[in-house]
């Protein structure tokens, strides 16, 4: 995974000069899965930001914050908010611009573990570890009682996959590691098989979301 990171770094770099910063998630084969614009993360705001934040009132973990651009969004809503996340770059960006961040794995030891009201997963982040059931119960793990994941999923009929990934940014590929898409008419499969119930679905600007909560 740190191999990934560099090339994660680069394209962070590359953004944060002001330029579209194209990553690609390659199979090994060398197909583009899924196209992500780095800038998109630097930017103050991505369309649909607002309706993806919207369930967020308590306490929110965003998971893999890059740059600290949703716990920015939501410290300026009053909402006390903290971001992770394993690049190194992704967190000095994000202290540099006053978000609250820390240099950690959600599979390690996450501050406030059980107390968070939401965990966040957004920009494709439902993919992190390969593995979405995985992910979505060590989330549901970081919740106090009564706590919601709110989790960005693929357009419905896109397709859901679970692949040994590569990054690849400027010609530069990174060695591989595991990532994941699950699209939004899949979403209720996955939840229920982490515990999980869909609260509610919706989409705006293009992109879907849901609410997840574990089952009592
Ligand atoms: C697709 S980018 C999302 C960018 C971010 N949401 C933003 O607004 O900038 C995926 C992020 O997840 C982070 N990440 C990957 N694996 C992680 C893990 N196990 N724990 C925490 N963060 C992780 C990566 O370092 C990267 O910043």
């Amino acid at each position: 995974m740190k191999a990934a990171l560099a090339v994660f770094g680069q394209a962070l770099a590359h953004a944060a000069s002001g330029q579209d910063s194209i990553v690609d998630f390659t199979s090994i084969t060398g197909d583009t899965l899924a196209r992500m614009n780095a800038a998109d993360w630097y930017s103050d705001s991505r369309p649909g930001d607002d309706a993806l934040l919207e369930p967020c009132h308590a306490s929110t973990l965003d998971v893999g914050c890059g740059p600290g651009r949703l716990v920015t969004a939501l410290a300026s809503r009053g909402v006390a908010a903290l971001g992770i996340d394993i690049s190194a770059e992704a967190v000095t960006e994000a202290l540099g611009r006053r978000a609250a961040a820390r240099l950690c794995d959600v599979f390690a030891d996450v501050p406030d573990a059980g107390w968070w009201g939401h965990a966040v997963l957004a920009d494709g982040n439902i993919g992190i570890g390969g593995h979405p059931v995985r992910l979505l119960c060590r989330c549901a793990a970081l919740l106090r009682p009564g706590g919601t994941i709110v989790a960005e999923t693929s357009a419905p009929g896109s397709g859901s996959w679970r692949h040994p990934v590569r990054l690849r940014h400027n010609g530069f590929d990174s060695p591989p590691f595991w990532w994941a898409a699950v699209a939004a008419d899949d979403i209720p499969a996955v939840a229920r098989e982490a515990n999980l119930t869909v609260a509610r679905q919706w989409a705006a600007t293009g992109r879907w979301f849901a609410e997840l909560l574990p089952q009592t």
